[in-house]
């Protein structure tokens, strides 16, 4: 649900600097009620979710995916999937209150339908007034907030392309390839992408401290959810056709966002190296997106009522979820300037 203007995250959290990415440590504080009662106030049947223990829980699935998401050196700590039987009820509430919020009536009907319906969310995914906002009013302090943000899944963007490549075959994960081969920088170690968002990153972060900026106010439900849901949808291979579904529509709906930041990045001077990551990807998501539509979804829309389904729900809830992280973002960034 959509905050009040002007209201914050419940700050709540800790963040413990360190690692080039926050972690958050203050989600298994005490529980004043029990677990399944959290469930059903974080993702309720009816009514709206209880902010605070929806971030508590979503906040413990995030943890719990970037600790899976490690590197060799962590291995020891790596958690096995599907073994927390906490972590597994998270998920199902989370996803079957996903799925209610889908108009399933909105849903294509068939293969011949998905390219109309696709392009026509992915167009009202843009957030035209939200890009005017950057690259015409954003102050510099907002700008950096926001490129913190992104950081929650631009940084883990490369190893969920690679997770969800699993299992395709032919065009499907040639196009998915060719995407990965980008996301590497095609072989120049520069011109990776996680590694250019970092350079950004670097850059933003400080803006934000040497204004004493607290980004604890980031770390929102809103937040957590956009972060989470590719993570969830990456990791788990019975979600894969949803990661197809909601990273193609992130694909085709990103290069006016990036256009953006980088005229508002322009306007404010900052350093053009900085934002080579945002250039970068106004022309390579715009082919993403296109090569995704025909290379990913086409051969795949066709297969079956069931794939197709999946796939849409993927896009429907990617646009849910970004569109109220957007939404809240904007108010967070629109606030430091009370
Ligand atoms: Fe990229
Ligand atoms: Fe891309």
């Amino acid at each position: 649900m959509p905050r009040a203007p002007g209201s914050m995250c419940p700050a709540q959290t800790q963040l413990k600097e360190g690692t080039p990415h926050m972690t958050l440590t203050t989600f298994r504080e005490a529980p004043t009620a029990t677990f399944a009662d959290q469930l059903g106030s974080a993702f309720p049947d009816h009514g709206t979710p209880d902010p605070q223990t929806r971030l508590s829980l979503l906040g413990r699935l995030h943890e719990h995916y970037v600790a899976y998401m490690a590197g060799p050196e962590a291995f020891a700590s790596i958690p096995r999937l599907n073994t927390d039987p906490e972590i597994t009820a998270i998920e199902d509430a989370w996803l079957a209150w996903e799925d209610a919020q889908v108009d399933t009536a909105d849903l294509p009907a068939d293969g011949a339908v998905f390219r109309e319906w696709f392009l026509a969310v992915a167009d009202a995914h843009t957030q035209p007034e939200f890009c005017d906002y950057l690259a015409q009013e954003a102050s510099l302090e907002e700008m950096a907030l926001f490129f913190m943000g992104e950081e929650l899944v631009d940084s883990k963007f490369d190893d969920l392309m690679a997770m969800v490549q699993i299992g395709t075959e032919g065009h499907t994960k040639l196009t998915i390839a060719e995407n990965y081969w980008d996301e590497m920088g095609e072989g120049d170690i520069n011109g990776v992408h996680t590694r250019m968002f970092e350079h950004s990153a670097v850059y933003m972060r400080d803006r934000l401290d040497k204004a004493g900026i607290d980004r604890g106010q980031l770390y929102c439900p809103e937040a957590y959810e956009n972060a989470c849901l590719l993570l969830m949808y990456g990791i788990h291979r019975h979600l894969n056709p949803r990661a197809l579904g909601a990273m193609g529509v992130l694909e085709q709906s990103a290069s006016p966002r990036f256009q953006a930041m980088v005229d508002g990045c322009d306007r404010l001077g900052v350093p053009s190296d900085v934002i080579d990551y945002q250039r970068v990807h106004v022309h390579v998501d715009a082919d993403h997106g296109a090569e995704w539509f025909d290379g990913v979804f086409v051969p795949l829309v066709d297969r079956s009522p069931a794939l197709l389904r999946a796939i849409s729900i993927g896009v429907a809830t990617r646009v849910r979820v970004a569109n109220g992280y957007y939404r809240h973002i904007w108010q967070a960034m629109r606030a430091l300037r009370d």
